[in-house]
């Protein structure tokens, strides 16, 4: 592949960059709904105030910004081709760099949130003076998009990417009656941020108008740490299912009930639980997890007449995945048939797998070589466990993804880390697959 342009990608202005995208996630850090931790959820006055601060960040590289219709932030590079005038290349297609402003619960402060300030970086880096004098645009034969997505956890609904999936048009109108802790369903939460559930349609991409979807992301798991290497390529991101689960055995007393006569839900629940580690263990490319189990009616001298928990089941394949959700299924028959407990399930995610693009994967192993010219060998290859805005946008379009080094794997945690030498070696990988994009025929 050959490169067109060279934007000063010093080692001075990268470096800068990155300090930049590092005091950055400790700014959005501040913005939490609890004190001490970072907790920023869908709709709420925090995932309001980041997207102020993304539309004035965007502006500042020169980009006209816009909130869509699911509160996805958007920021847009016109492109300089044709008679030059911004305004005659609205329409052109866009290469859309992104990932996610929305955390988990006690999150840590990169977890998405260093993929959209290292998009704005390399925006920064490429945009060039608009011809019309007025502003910046994009050296590039398309428009380029930075998009903060609004949820991709799925921490307050249970539903991950509903910010993508709004724009990927496949938005489930049934979601509207999702609720979160406090009872809010998720249309009166869009109603109270100011959105018109009525045009939640408006946010969705039509296939002609994209180029492809790239996004930085820290790894997540300890892959890169072991082999000593900054970066890698993604080759697919796994398919995920998840579920809330609910026993129902019967709530008695601590003391007067017999073991032979007691139905505990907890103990059921818990008993799945290790079912969930054992099956799974047994398996190459799955991975199953509870992480939320509450007992009923939770008090200390009554055994659990109810018992909910929460299952999030991940595989590389998604046939693999449901297979394993079967013989789940007919273990927990096994389990609660010899308790006497009665459990059901209700799905509340299902995201297939999504491979990323040839293409993608080519510009973006060139964009790692242009970052570390000395890198022996080819940079690595790795797949995604964990879940991405990438599941929703290859729907609509070509989706690629780069892995930054995430120091001892650890992420969804307040250790959550990443170097600025890396987050530098990012900005100019990612930078130069953009680079390597433009150069390839389309
Ligand atoms: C998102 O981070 C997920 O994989 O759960
Ligand atoms: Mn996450
Ligand atoms: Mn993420």
């Amino acid at each position: 592949m050959t490169r067109t342009l060279l934007p000063d990608l010093t080692p001075d202005r990268v470096a800068a960059a990155a300090r930049r995208v590092m005091a950055r996630c400790d700014e959005l850090a501040r913005v939490t709904a609890a004190p001490g931790e970072i907790e920023r959820v869908y709709l709420s006055t925090e995932h309001a105030r980041v997207n102020r601060l993304a539309a004035e960040w965007m502006r500042e590289v020169g980009m006209s910004t816009r909130q869509d219709a699911a509160g996805n932030q958007i920021g847009r590079l016109h492109p300089s081709t044709g008679s030059g005038h911004r305004a005659s290349d609205r329409d052109a297609p866009a290469l859309m760099i992104g990932s996610h402003l929305d955390t988990v619960p006690d999150a840590g402060r990169f977890d998405g949130i260093v993929g959209v300030l290292m998009a704005l970086e390399v925006v920064r880096l490429l945009r060039v003076p608009s011809p019309s004098g007025e502003g910046s645009v994009s050296p590039l034969p398309f428009a380029i998009e930075v998009v903060a997505f609004s949820d991709e956890e799925g921490t307050r609904f249970g539903k991950a990417l509903l910010g993508s999936s709004a724009v990927a048009g496949t938005w489930n109108d049934d979601w509207w009656q999702l609720t979160d802790a406090d009872g809010t369903t998720l249309r009166q939460a869009a109603l109270e941020f100011g959105l018109d559930p009525g045009r939640i349609g408006e946010a969705a991409r039509r296939p002609d108008e994209l180029v492809g979807y790239l996004e930085a992301h820290i790894e997540q798991g300890p892959e890169l740490d072991r082999r000593g290497e900054s970066l890698a390529v993604v080759s697919s991101i796994a398919s995920a299912r998840r579920f809330q689960l609910v026993v129902e055995g019967e709530a008695r007393h601590a003391g007067g009930t017999p073991y032979d006569m007691r139905h505990d839900a907890l103990l059921g629940a818990s008993e799945a639980a290790l079912a969930v580690e054992r099956i799974c263990r047994g398996e190459h490319h799955v991975i199953g997890t509870v992480g939320q189990l509450e007992a009923f009616p939770g008090a200390v001298n009554i055994v659990p007449g109810e018992a909910h928990f929460s299952l999030d089941l991940r595989g590389e394949f998604d046939g693999e995945r449901d297979r394993v959700w079967d013989s789940l299924s007919r273990e927990l028959d096994v389990i609660m048939g010899r308790r006497g407990l009665r459990w059901r399930s209700r799905e509340v995610h299902n995201a297939a797998a999504v491979m990323c693009a040839p293409l993608l994967q080519d510009v973006i192993r060139a964009g790692i070589r242009g970052a570390l010219p000395d890198l022996p060998g080819d940079p690595a290859t790795l797949f995604s466990p964990a879940g991405h805005d990438g599941m929703s946008i290859g729907a609509i379009t070509d989706v690629g993804m780069l892995f930054l080094r995430n120091p001892d794997g650890i992420s969804h945690h307040p250790d959550e880390a990443v170097s600025a030498a890396d987050v530098a070696l990012g900005i100019r990988a990612l930078a130069e697959s953009v680079l390597h994009l433009a150069a390839e025929p389309r």
